[in-house]
């Protein structure tokens, strides 16, 4: 019986996590290091490196604890060898790889993008192949057609701000404290949605690439020419902003379900937790298109997705071939993930 230890260090969650082959996800622990970085407005890398460092041992404790496991009943270590910030991903990969020494059993990198596609299966195995992947976070907004376990075709991109990265810098622009969405949404509840009207960007012709830096800037335009400005025009730019992002993205997922003739849509990082998103997405359930988001637990980032992930690439043999530590902060999302 095989179960895989879960080491996500991407960027400032520290997530551990244990999947057992038969009896499912065995624990999980996230520690988020919002309160250290609220204070400089956005992540520092290496507070969230150094935080890491001294989260690890503590977690992986827990994590063994709670389920009753010990070291040497492993069979992998699975971490995040990225993409993400490069010194948070180190920490990662050099415990995973010295735990891994020390147990005599194998590491196995694991693309964090793949680790989100896969999430869903974590709660849900009835989930069947092929289906339309969203990726929408601090770090990505991405449309991925997820064949099978190993075979991704991307399908579009962020060319520059994710969406949760402008979630997050107009929330700053409106005096919200970081991480700025969940606020941003909670302010737009008051906002009149016909005051303003920012782009769909990248929405005039079909384009399944995103890019949310020009819909950033109509916004601080629109913030600077209403200065000083009150509460209502600000919750007003907030309701424009996020009904800008949402319809956006509708509309990308809705073009690559019919080029693409899939059914299945699973959405999921951090800005999946946006209630109007979530409401407008689930509209396609008209259409008779399943539309499965995984429990906002298991939608931020984690070391669940991480163990899971990992328990399938070992099945499939593909383990790192030596001690080296290799992460790759701007690592790309590959046809055929795992391929050695
Ligand atoms: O997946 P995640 O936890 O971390 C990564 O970026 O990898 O996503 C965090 C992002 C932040 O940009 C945050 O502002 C956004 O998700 N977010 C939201 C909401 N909750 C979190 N954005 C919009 N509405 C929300 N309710
Ligand atoms: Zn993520």
């Amino acid at each position: 019986m095989l179960q895989v230890l879960g080491i996500e260090t991407s960027c400032d969650d520290t997530g551990i996590a244990l999947y057992n082959e038969e009896r499912g996800l065995l624990a999980h622990k996230v520690h988020i290091q919002i309160d250290n970085h609220a204070p400089f407005g956005g992540v520092v890398p290496e507070l969230a490196s150094r935080d890491h460092v001294r989260r690890m041992i503590p977690l992986l404790d827990e994590v063994l604890r709670e389920s009753g496991v010990s070291l040497h009943e492993l069979s992998a270590i699975a971490y995040t060898k990225g993409p993400g910030l490069h010194g948070s991903l180190l920490v990662g990969a050099a415990f995973a790889k010295a735990l891994s020494y020390a147990c005599s059993i194998p590491s196995i990198g694991i693309n964090h993008l793949e680790g989100h596609l896969l999430s869903s299966m974590l709660e849900n195995k009835d989930i069947s192949f092929p289906f339309l992947g969203l990726v929408v976070s601090g770090g990505h907004s991405m449309l991925v057609r997820v064949e099978k376990f190993g075979c991704y075709h991307v399908l579009g991109d962020c060319v520059d701000d994710a969406a949760g990265e402008a979630f997050d810098k107009i929330a700053k622009l409106l005096g919200l404290s970081y991480p700025g969405g969940k606020h941003l949404e909670e302010l737009a509840k008051k906002g009149d949605p016909k005051r303003f009207k920012f782009p769909r960007p990248l929405t005039e012709r079909v384009s399944l690439d995103f890019s949310f830096s020009g819909l950033k800037t109509s916004a601080i335009k629109t913030f600077r020419d209403n200065e000083p400005v009150d509460p209502q025009t600000k919750a007003d730019i907030a309701c424009a902003l996020q009904a800008a992002i949402i319809d956006t993205v509708y509309k990308k997922c809705k073009w690559a379900l019919e080029t693409n003739k899939l059914h299945t849509l699973i959405v999921t990082g951090g800005v999946s937790a946006n209630h109007a998103l979530r409401d407008k997405l689930n509209t396609l359930h008209q259409e008779h298109i399943t539309v499965f988001f995984p429990s906002p637990e298991f939608c931020t980032d984690n070391g669940a997705m991480i163990a899971y992930a990992g328990l399938l690439h070992l099945k499939h043999q593909q383990i790192d071939r030596d001690l080296a530590i290799n992460v790759n902060a701007r690592l790309k999302l590959k046809e055929k993930e795992g391929e050695l």
